[in-house]
């Protein structure tokens, strides 16, 4: 009895997956698959690139945050360890006194806050007004938009994501991200979309309604040849052009350093502790194999004397 209640329950497992899978496919949207990219912070050792980091950074900051926001990020993580910014040790100049590893004294993310694009709104005053002042190391980076009507206003009324999670948010990861960024496209000639739209192959979409009449059929079908094309529209331009930001090092200045940069730097803001939960877990592998190994050995003496 109890073998037919689980096998049971098991059908049902499965035939809820199976309809999961088909309504899934029923909605009819497609994208092209993210391009694969070897990333520093992949595999069981991965760590993240400081460098490739403090380029990210700047690249949020000089192009994405104009749009986005970053609001689970404080200034003062930037200088934690593992952080784009992180000081072991003070440079020179720096009083003896003051201890650089620790973020909320780390003279480049004091520097980052105080010189940020946008203010921090504080407040009420005495007087009962908001009032902007200079970001401290302790504030969250403030974003574009005092409030989401005023970032749909501002973009066609699509709202830009804030940018924290976002690569775990979305399917495929850093690499989806990557690819949305690099992979903007003239929309192909067979489908027509509005001015504030942008096509990318990437982008999950159905543009089944977007055909130009002459490709359709009377029954609304695409003619016979005609493909819809994979990927959808979305109301942002594409936001990086080659050259567009000057780095600091001889990193080179293109659409997809741009986009590696700043997708390394999202990965980080979404798992700034990755590095710590990597080591961990090489950490477990290796006790356990000891203890493994140790296990053994006993085993073998334990049972030594007993003749089999
Ligand atoms: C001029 C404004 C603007 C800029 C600059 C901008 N974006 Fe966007 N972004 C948008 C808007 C608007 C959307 C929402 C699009 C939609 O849903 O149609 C969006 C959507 C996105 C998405 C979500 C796509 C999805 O799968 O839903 C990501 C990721 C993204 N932007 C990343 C970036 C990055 C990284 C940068 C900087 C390199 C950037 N954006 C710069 C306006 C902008």
């Amino acid at each position: 009895m109890k073998f037919i209640a689980i096998a049971r329950t098991l059908a049902f497992a499965a035939a809820a997956l199976i309809a999961g899978a088909a309504s899934a496919e029923a909605s009819g949207g497609t994208a092209k698959h993210p391009e694969h990219q070897h990333w520093h912070f992949s595999g069981p050792f991965g760590t993240y690139d400081k460098d490739a980091l403090q380029r990210g950074f700047q690249v949020y900051e000089a192009v994405c945050a104009n749009c986005h926001g970053l609001e689970l990020v404080a200034f003062r993580n930037l200088g934690q360890k593992g952080g784009p910014f992180y000081l072991e040790s003070c440079p020179a100049g720096v009083p003896d006194n003051i201890d650089c590893s620790n973020p909320n004294d780390n003279p480049i993310v004091k520097a980052i806050a105080a010189n940020y694009k946008y203010k921090v709104v504080d407040g009420p005053d005495d007087s009962g007004d908001m009032f902007d002042r200079e970001a401290l190391p302790s504030d969250r980076i403030p974003g574009p938009y005092a409030n989401e009507q005023m970032a749909r206003a501002a973009n066609n009324n699509a709202l830009p994501p804030d940018l924290s999670l976002i690569t775990k948010a979305r399917h495929g990861g850093a690499d989806y991200i990557y690819s949305l960024l690099v992979g903007f496209e003239e929309a192909p000639s067979t489908i027509n979309i509005a001015p504030t739209q942008h096509y990318n192959p990437y982008f999950h979409g159905d543009l089944s309604q977007n055909l130009k009449p002459e490709f359709i059929d009377e029954h609304g079908h695409p003619r016979e040849g005609i493909e819809v094309p994979v990927g959808g529209v979305l109301a942002m331009a594409p936001p990086l052009s080659d050259g567009m930001i000057e780095y600091g090092d001889d990193s080179p200045q293109t659409v997809e350093q741009y986009a590696r940069d700043v997708t390394e730097f999202l990965m980080w803001a979404a798992e700034p502790k990755m590095e710590a939960r990597k080591s961990l877990g090489v950490m477990s592998m290796i006790y356990l194999f000891i203890l493994a190994a140790i296990l053994y050995w006993s085993y073998r003496k334990v049972w030594s004397k007993v003749d089999h």
